[in-house]
């Protein structure tokens, strides 16, 4: 375990944002609670949330990039010749917010979908959370990724737009933001955690009665569970194959679509790619040099047998069988993925930098999900103090800021001397050059700022959660 430096930092820090307390003005609007960052959280978020996070929280960009960037895995493209619109907007609405009726946008392929009806009907906490389903769409004006309009699927079953007031539409994007929290924590220990280590699962302490989950969750430690399971078994995330890097993210539309525009913007691809590339071109040359010939793999008992066992005893999804230099490439290269870039894309250091940011990324809500328009506060729904304790916390738990700089940062990835050692000169030469290319790669990351139009990716907030001298090459424990 790596985590007991990280609990130090934070039972200090709970200490600090404690003694603060008078500066939070009694945490009673928005404001207030951007109040809880300035002077606090020196250990474990020592260089404060992503620029942007407090200031520019209320604009729609800033709720609709997060999609592509922060928490990339749930939002697809509507395919006109094989999907269906999931609920109407009435045409003078649709019209007001993007020019176009719902139906000319999903026909051109501009309508995206995301989908947490799924989380309707677990075991409630305390607290409380909707089961939301979203549109979002590209500008035909602007090629902008905008928010369309959000659900609820519970209660009354409102549906939301900007048209709304700015209260209203602002809770609608929250209650939206805790369920995509629900989804890219637990989906992320299916995608990542179980697929790279089986036995995961078995260690995690976190479902327990009265834990981390029932503390600051809508839903129960079992429902956690119930739902993880649900999406490795069933929902894709255990699969291997289908989820290569590109393979996935065509299969939702999001890059290479035969219907509709390009993403103007897709800050997710564009970093994670420079990483995963990288990762390929050391694994090729590894695979290369080790075997010259696809016949050398087919050929290798040990291989084959560690082949067999994952794809029986193993029960892997839809491991492959690895008959050619390109089949072990895209294997090794896939574990390497799912360990670095694709996990800390929505968990280590990022939950603190961004994805529970309060105001705006509360993991549950706190009063029940409204049955008609009327909410003047949305402060009153967010967690009261001892709750945001706590909340920072379990972010605390899963952070590494001290890696930064270290060597478990990603650049270090094949920077292993005993390894090394024992490797033949192109390995060494190929691990010499992933680390100068992630070496540059840290440094356009570490510079990203705002551009004259106060975006930074397209994005009203400066991502920097896969900066390969801070983010760590493996998954942490
Ligand atoms: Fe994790």
């Amino acid at each position: 375990m790596d985590v007991r430096p990280e609990l130090t930092g934070a039972v200090l820090d709970i200490a600090q944002a404690t003694v603060n307390f008078p500066q939070y003005d009694g945490l009673d609007s928005l404001k207030d609670y951007t109040k809880l960052y300035p002077n606090n959280w020196e250990n474990i978020l020592p260089d404060g949330p992503d620029a942007g996070a407090e200031t520019n929280f209320t604009q729609d960009l800033f709720f609709s990039m997060e999609r592509l960037s922060s928490s990339p895995y749930q939002v697809r493209r509507l395919n006109p010749s094989s999907d269906s619109v999931a609920f109407q907007v009435d045409d003078a609405t649709a019209k007001t917010i993007t020019g176009s009726t719902l139906q000319s946008l999903f026909s051109s392929g501009r309508l995206f979908y995301a989908d947490y009806r799924d989380q309707k009907g677990f075991s409630p906490t305390n607290h409380y959370g909707a089961a939301c389903d979203a549109y979002f769409y590209i500008d035909s004006s602007s090629g902008d990724f905008l928010p369309l309009a959000i659900r609820t699927n519970v209660g009354a079953n409102l549906v939301y737009t900007r048209q709304d007031t700015a209260n209203n539409w602002l809770l609608a994007k929250i209650m939206l933001n805790v369920n995509d929290f629900w989804f890219a924590q637990w989906n992320h220990l299916a995608q990542t955690h179980e697929v790279v280590q089986i036995a995961y699962m078995a260690a995690i302490a976190l479902f327990a009665l009265g834990t981390v989950v029932d503390q600051i969750f809508p839903f129960t430690g079992s429902s956690a569970q119930d739902y993880t399971t649900d999406y490795y078994k069933n929902k894709g995330s255990g699969r291997f194959q289908p989820n290569y890097f590109e393979t996935e993210l065509e299969a939702r539309g999001l890059i290479n679509s035969n219907v509709g525009p390009a993403l103007k913007n897709f800050p997710f691809y564009e970093d994670a790619s420079t990483i995963h590339d990288a990762i390929e071109g050391f694994m090729t040359t590894f695979v290369k040099s080790y075997y010259p010939t696809n016949r050398a793999i087919s050929s290798d008992e040990e291989l084959q047998a560690w082949v067999t066992e994952a794809q029986g005893p193993a029960e892997a999804i839809d491991f492959p069988s690895t008959t050619s230099t390109t089949d072990l490439i895209d294997v090794l290269t896939h574990f390497a993925h799912l360990a670095s870039t694709s996990h800390h894309t929505v968990n280590t250091n990022e939950l603190l930098d961004i994805s529970s940011t309060l105001p705006f990324h509360p993991p549950a809500l706190y009063k029940p999900v409204p049955t008609r328009k009327g909410v003047k506060n949305v402060a009153s729904f967010l967690p009261p103090f001892v709750s945001v304790l706590d909340q920072f916390v379990v972010g605390a738990l899963f952070a590494r800021p001290k890696f930064a700089g270290s060597q478990r940062a990603l650049l270090h990835m094949f920077d292993d001397p005993t390894m090394l050692d024992r490797m033949n000169p192109k390995t060494k030469a190929a691990a010499a050059k992933f680390q100068q290319q992630m070496q540059a790669f840290s440094s356009q990351v570490s510079a990203k700022t705002f551009d004259a139009d106060g975006l930074s990716q397209g994005m009203p907030f400066v991502w920097r959660a896969l900066d390969p001298n801070v983010a760590p090459y493996s998954i942490t424990t």
